[in-house]
C-alpha cells in the first residue's frame, strides 16, 4: 500500500524549494522504510536546487538523516522495524572491482531503494544522493540503514549520514591524518569542521582554520582548531607557511570545492604532503596549475568520496565516541527547524549564521 506523506521538493534550477505531498511505496524486496526524525541541510542540497548536481528535476532534497526503521521488505535481516538508523548513500554492492579488491568505502555500484517515490501526479522524485530524506517517512534500499545507539540524539546522529563524516574521514580515512602531524582545512561549514574534528581525533599537532568569517573560525576552535586565519585579510598560503615553522602543512584539506580555494590547498601544503578535495566543484569550473609544480612538490593529490567511509564501520563507531564525550558532534546543530523553514535556511547558511540547521520532525 502507497502511504501519502510531506516532503520536500527541488522542482525546477533556481526555484525556491516547496513542501509537497509525495507518495511513498511500501518497501518491496531489499528495500526499507524509514521514519525520518531529523534531518540537516547541507550545502550539497543547495547545489541540487542550483543544478550543480543534475538535471533530474523534480528532486527529493535531504540526505543528512536519522530515524527508525518503519518496515522492510522481503529478505531484509540486517535491519528490522524499531531500528534506530543513520541514513548513508553507500550501502555497498559486495562484488563491484572496488569490493573484492578489499576497498568497499569506494565502492563503484552502491544501493539505492528500487521503487520510486513520486508526486500525487506520478511524476517519479530524484531522492538526493539516493536518499531523499526532508520528508516525514522515506524508501531507501536497507543497506542504506546503519543501526547505532539509540542513546543520542536524531539531530545529531544523522549529521554522520553526510557533511560530518565526509570531513572527519577527508581527515582520517583519505588525508591518514595522524598524531603529530600538521594540518590546515580551507572552508570550515560543517564539513570543514568535521575535518578539523577528525584531524583533533586523530592526534594533529597544528590544526589550522582558513575561512573568510570570523564567526565560522570561533566555531572552528570549539572543534580543536589550534589556529586561524581570516583569507580576507591574511593570505592563507603565506599564513600557513608561516604556522609550520615555513614549511606548508602535511594535509591540507579543501572544503569548499573551488579552483581558487583548491590552489591555495595545493601550495600551502609542505613537500611531499598530501592535499584532500572534499569539496563539490560544479561542472563549469576548471584548474590550472604548472605542471612542473605538481611534478616538484611531490606527495599525494586526492578526492574524498563521503570521507572515504564505510558506514558500517564508521557511524556505529563515532556515535559511540560522542557518547563517551570524545566528539562533540552535537555542537554541529546550531537550530532545529521544520520542512518549511528550508529555504530559510539556505539564507542562513549563505550569510554564515549556521554550521548546519537540522530538520526536527
Ligand atoms: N565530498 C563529499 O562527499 C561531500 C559531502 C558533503 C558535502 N560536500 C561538499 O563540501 C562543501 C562544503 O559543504 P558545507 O555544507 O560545509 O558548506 P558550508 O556552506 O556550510 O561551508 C562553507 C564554508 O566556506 C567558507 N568560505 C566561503 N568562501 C571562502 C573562501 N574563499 N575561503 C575560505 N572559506 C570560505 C564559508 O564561510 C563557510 O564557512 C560543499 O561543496 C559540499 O557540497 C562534500
Ligand atoms: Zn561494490
Ligand atoms: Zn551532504
Amino acid at each position: 500500500m502507497t502511504i501519502s506523506v510531506q516532503g520536500v521538493i527541488s522542482r525546477a534550477k533556481g526555484e525556491p524549494v516547496e513542501v509537497t505531498t509525495i507518495l511513498v511505496p511500501e518497501p518491496g524486496p531489499g528495500e526499507a522504510l524509514v521514519t525520518v526524525q531529523a534531518c540537516g541541510v547541507c550545502h550539497t542540497d543547495l547545489h541540487y536546487r542550483e543544478g550543480g548536481i543534475g538535471n533530474d528535476y523534480p528532486y527529493l532534497l535531504g540526505h543528512e538523516a536519522a530515524g527508525v526503521v518503519d518496515a522492510v521488505g522481503p529478505g531484509v535481516t540486517d535491519v528490522a522495524p524499531g531500528d534506530f538508523v543513520i541514513l548513508n548513500w553507500r550501502a555497498v554492492c559486495g562484488h563491484c572491482r572496488a569490493c573484492r579488491r578489499g576497498e568497499p568505502w569506494y565502492c563503484f555500484s552502491t544501493h539505492n531503494a528500487t521503487q520510486k517515490m513520486t508526486l500525487e501526479d506520478g511524476t517519479a522524485l530524484s531522492p538526493a544522493l539516493g536518499i531523499g530524506a526532508f520528508i516525514e517517512k522515506t524508501l531507501v534500499a536497507a543497506g542504506q540503514c546503519t543501526k547505532v545507539d539509540p542513546a543520542i540524539p536524531a539531530a545529531t546522529a544523522g549529521l554522520l549520514g553526510c557533511g560530518v563524516m565526509a570531513g572527519i574521514g577527508a581527515a582520517i580515512n583519505t588525508g591518514g591524518v595522524t598524531r603529530g602531524k600538521s594540518v590546515a582545512v580551507i572552508g570550515c561549514g560543517g564539513v570543514g569542521d568535521g575535518a578539523i574534528a577528525g584531524a583533533y581525533l586523530a592526534g594533529a599537532h597544528t590544526i589550522i582554520a582558513v575561512d573568510v568569517d570570523d564567526r565560522k573560525l570561533a566555531w572552528a576552535k570549539d572543534f580543536g582548531a589550534t589556529h586561524v586565519i581570516n583569507s580576507r585579510n591574511t593570505d592563507p598560503v603565506a599564513g600557513i607557511q608561516e604556522l609550520t615553522g615555513g614549511n606548508g602543512a602535511d594535509v591540507v584539506i579543501e572544503a569548499l570545492g573551488r579552483p581558487e580555494t583548491y590552489k591555495q590547498a595545493f601550495y600551502a601544503r609542505d613537500l611531499a604532503g598530501t592535499v584532500v578535495l572534499v569539496g563539490v566543484p560544479t561542472p563549469e569550473m576548471t584548474l590550472e596549475l604548472p605542471l612542473l609544480d605538481v611534478f616538484g612538490r611531490g606527495g599525494a593529490l586526492k578526492s574524498s568520496w563521503y570521507g572515504d567511509c564505510l558506514p558500517s564501520r564508521d557511524f556505529p563507531m563515532l556515535v559511540d565516541l560522542h557518547l563517551q564525550g570524545r566528539l562533540p558532534l552535537d555542537k554541529f546543530v546550531s537550530e532545529t527547524i521544520g520542512l518549511g523553514d528550508i529555504e530559510e535556511a539556505f539564507a542562513k547558511m549563505g550569510r554564515g549564521e549556521v554550521l548546519r540547521s537540522v530538520v526536527t520532525l
